[in-house]
């Protein structure tokens, strides 16, 4: 078993009391002074990061093929071609906003997203539908914490995501063949889970552009492209909301997305995948290997139908 934490367990419960609020007022302070210090440039060091109980031991995907083998759309459909065009991307300031279905709608900056829960290191696996993964190191908080914020009404049932879409600083945009901007979504459950988390970081450093600056989403049970970069609103609705893959081919890209071995792509098989790096295929685990941790959020479900 590779998560050492049962899901539902505070880490105020695993941490002694006194430790834990310390460390949470050391974390509120040291990323948020780095921000306005108007650091928070791609490579820049993140300090103050927990470990997470939440990470896979594994071995780790080099930094280089995490940072130049990228999806990333907006910014060209090669994968070498992120690295190259994001790198003017403006992440400085950014905000994002967070409105729909709930009491306390707001428009959070970076400094207030820095600030809203203690960055932890979860090394997760992401498995790309593609067939290619990787096991990445990445900075964040659960997605959960922002959620408390804003009080979602009951009549939430899912959140909705955007990323920028600004064709000035996007110009390889015009060729990307998907609808843009690109949108995902998740349901309220699988939004509120522990495991699923907003990344602001990589390998103890500020995000680099072509991972989705300066915020992105990572659902580590679903394919890659649930894992939404460089987000500006955030939308709780009643209803499930439209997501890019699903616009572009419904027949492919279903809503949800989980990583499924017996339900392979309808144009090639799911079954195994090549982590970056490697040479030999692995055998592709239902949920990406979480199954422990999000099974339950399925139950009664058929998979096939809503793959
Ligand atoms: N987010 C936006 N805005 N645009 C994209 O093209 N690609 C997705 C996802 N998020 C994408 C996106 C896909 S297909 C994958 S596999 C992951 O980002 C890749 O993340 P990585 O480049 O950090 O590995």
């Amino acid at each position: 078993m590779l998560i050492r934490k049962p899901a539902g367990i505070r880490y105020s419960e695993i941490t002694p009391p006194g430790v834990y609020w310390s460390r949470r007022r050391f974390l509120a302070v040291a990323p948020a002074s780095l921000i306005l210090a108007g650091q928070a440039q791609a490579g820049a060091k993140l300090n103050g990061v927990i470990q997470s109980p939440f990470s896979t031991s594994e071995k780790q995907t080099p930094y280089k093929d995490v940072t130049s083998y990228n999806n990333f759309y907006e910014f060209g459909t090669g994968k070498e071609q992120p690295a190259e065009l994001a790198r003017n991307l403006k992440t400085v300031p950014w905000t994002i906003s967070v409105e729909g279905a709930v009491a306390k709608p707001k428009v959070f900056d970076l400094d207030a997203v820095m600030k809203m829960a203690p960055l932890e290191e979860r090394i997760y696996r992401l498995r790309c539908v593609e067939g290619w993964s990787m096991v990445v190191p990445w900075i964040g908080f659960p997605l959960n914490a922002l959620i408390r914020q804003v009080e979602p009404l009951s009549k939430a049932k899912f959140v909705a995501f955007q990323s920028l879409h600004d064709t000035r600083q996007m110009p390889a945009a015009k060729w990307a063949g998907i609808p843009l901007p690109y949108v995902e979504g998740l349901r309220m459950d699988e939004a509120l889970h522990p495991l699923a988390i907003l990344c602001v970081g990589l390998y103890g450093e500020v995000l680099p552009n072509q991972n989705g600056a300066p915020v992105r989403l990572v659902v580590p049970w679903k394919y890659g492209f649930k894992s939404i970069k460089s987000i500006v609103k955030i939308r709780f609705v009643e209803k499930q909301p439209p997501t890019t893959w699903n616009l572009s081919n419904a027949r492919e890209y279903g809503f949800y997305s989980n990583v499924n071995p017996e339900v392979d792509h309808p144009r090639w098989s799911q079954a195994s995948e090549r982590r970056l790096g490697e040479f030999f295929k692995r055998k592709t685990l239902l949920f990406n290997g979480y199954g422990d941790q999000v099974a339950q959020l399925y139950a009664g479900m058929d998979l096939r139908k809503h793959y």
